[in-house]
């Protein structure tokens, strides 16, 4: 088991699974973060406002694409290990714009993953051994599965359907010839659909809770049958801390929720809990604003992680139901009236413009 307690180096930070889990690693670790963010339209430095003043955090406005700015940064701090999150993640955004997908996901991740390999050799051999580049990506890259298909496991073959799974799965193997080309110690993780505080709200669930708090049509694509298995993001967060303990280098872990729900339900579920937490009697049933809408072009049908080898491996599992974490999260959203109001800004706006209005209904 390695013991990575010092400095490391997280790449979209602000975002928010990179926010979760620096809040975790500073909070619950202790550990020190170098936190390089771009603040692109879905990159928040609220999200770590609690950090303010804190001297283990320090944040670094800049492009995972700047080497140079990455290479100053490895030999001014020298992390024991790099967690890359930052990416453009948004599927239907990498319909519209794919080649900002293959900027930051692809042409990132290699310069990323091109100083580690310089700076890595400039460790001690002690450094060298315990140091890690944890390459966060998505079980997007495995492709679409029929309803009786088994779960998506480590050797399932990629087939990527979207650009933003087709830059995640490039990236991905970017980083897997990084190992067994120059032996550079990289850990691989392929999770499932997040969700939890902090989630930009153009992802399904929390448009879906702000649209209904607010008596707004909830446009659910196609049949709303597609199937997402859903894991808590803090239990995300908190595998990925495990796989940079204890996991094989060169190895690559899914993690999931073991919790697949079809999209309706999702979205029939956000509706009652926001019902029951804020009753509206001029808004009435929210069920009522759901609205089918041409779907999206390409939409995979079905996910499913297979979490056995992480499981069994390294002895992570979730620890919130799908239930329990909805209900925190819908509660969490139903809190941040300032927070909401300013991640919805211009850009917000015409995203939301561009994506729904000339999606007719159905
Ligand atoms: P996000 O879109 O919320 O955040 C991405 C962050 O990266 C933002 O803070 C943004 O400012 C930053 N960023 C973008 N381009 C950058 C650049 N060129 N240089 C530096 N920073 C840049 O994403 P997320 O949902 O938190 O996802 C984080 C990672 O986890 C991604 O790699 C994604 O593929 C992966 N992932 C996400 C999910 C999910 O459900 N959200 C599931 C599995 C895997
Ligand atoms: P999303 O949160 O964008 O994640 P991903 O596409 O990466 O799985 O979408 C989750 C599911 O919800 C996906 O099947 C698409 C669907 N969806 C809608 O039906 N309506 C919407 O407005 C959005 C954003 C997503």
């Amino acid at each position: 088991m390695t013991s990575i307690r010092k400095t490391i180096l997280v790449t979209g930070g602000a975002g928010f699974i990179g926010s979760n889990f620096v809040l975790q690693w500073i909070n619950n670790v202790g550990g020190a973060v170098v936190n390089l963010d771009l603040l692109t339209y879905a990159g928040n430095a609220e999200n770590l406002e609690a950090l303010e003043g804190d001297s283990r955090h320090l944040f670094v406005k800049g492009d995972i694409c700047d080497a140079e700015l990455v290479a100053t940064l490895l030999h001014t701090h020298r992390p024991s290990a790099i967690v890359h999150f930052a990416a453009e993640s948004h599927v239907d955004r990498s319909i519209v714009e794919p080649g900002a997908f293959v900027r930051t996901n692809v042409q990132g991740t290699f310069t990323l993953l091109e100083q580690a390999k310089r700076y890595w050799p400039t460790l001690d051999a002690h450094e060298q051994q315990v140091f890690r580049f944890l390459h966060v990506s998505t079980d997007e890259v495995y492709g679409s599965l029929g309803p009786n298909d088994a779960a998506f496991s480590e050797v399932t073959a990629y087939a990527p359907n979207s650009p933003y799974a087709a830059s995640k799965a490039a990236s991905d193997h970017f980083a897997r010839a990084y190992y067994h080309t120059y032996a550079l110690p990289v850990l691989m993780t392929n999770c499932s659909n997040n969700y939890g505080p902090f989630q930009f709200p153009e992802k399904l669930i929390p448009l879906m809770i702000l649209n209904a708090l607010e008596g707004k049509p909830l446009p659910v694509y196609g049949d709303g049958k597609n199937v997402r298995d859903w894991l808590f993001v803090e239990d995300h967060c908190a595998a990925i801390r495990t796989v940079l303990e204890r996991g094989v280098v060169g190895e690559c872990y899914n993690i999931g929720g073991n919790s697949e729900q079809m999209n309706l339900d999702v979205v029939n579920t956000i509706c009652d809990l926001v019902d029951e937490m804020r009753p509206n009697r001029t808004i009435g049933e929210r069920r009522k604003l759901i609205t089918f809408v041409v779907d999206r072009p390409g939409h995979d049908r079905r996910y499913a992680i297979d979490t056995t080898r992480i499981n069994r491996e390294l002895g992570w599992k979730p620890t919130l139901t799908f239930k329990d974490g909805l209900r925190k999260t819908v509660a969490w959203y139903l809190e941040q009236e300032a927070w909401i109001r300013n991640v919805r800004t211009g850009a917000y706006k015409d995203w939301i413009r561009k994506n729904y209005q000339e999606r007719s209904t159905l």
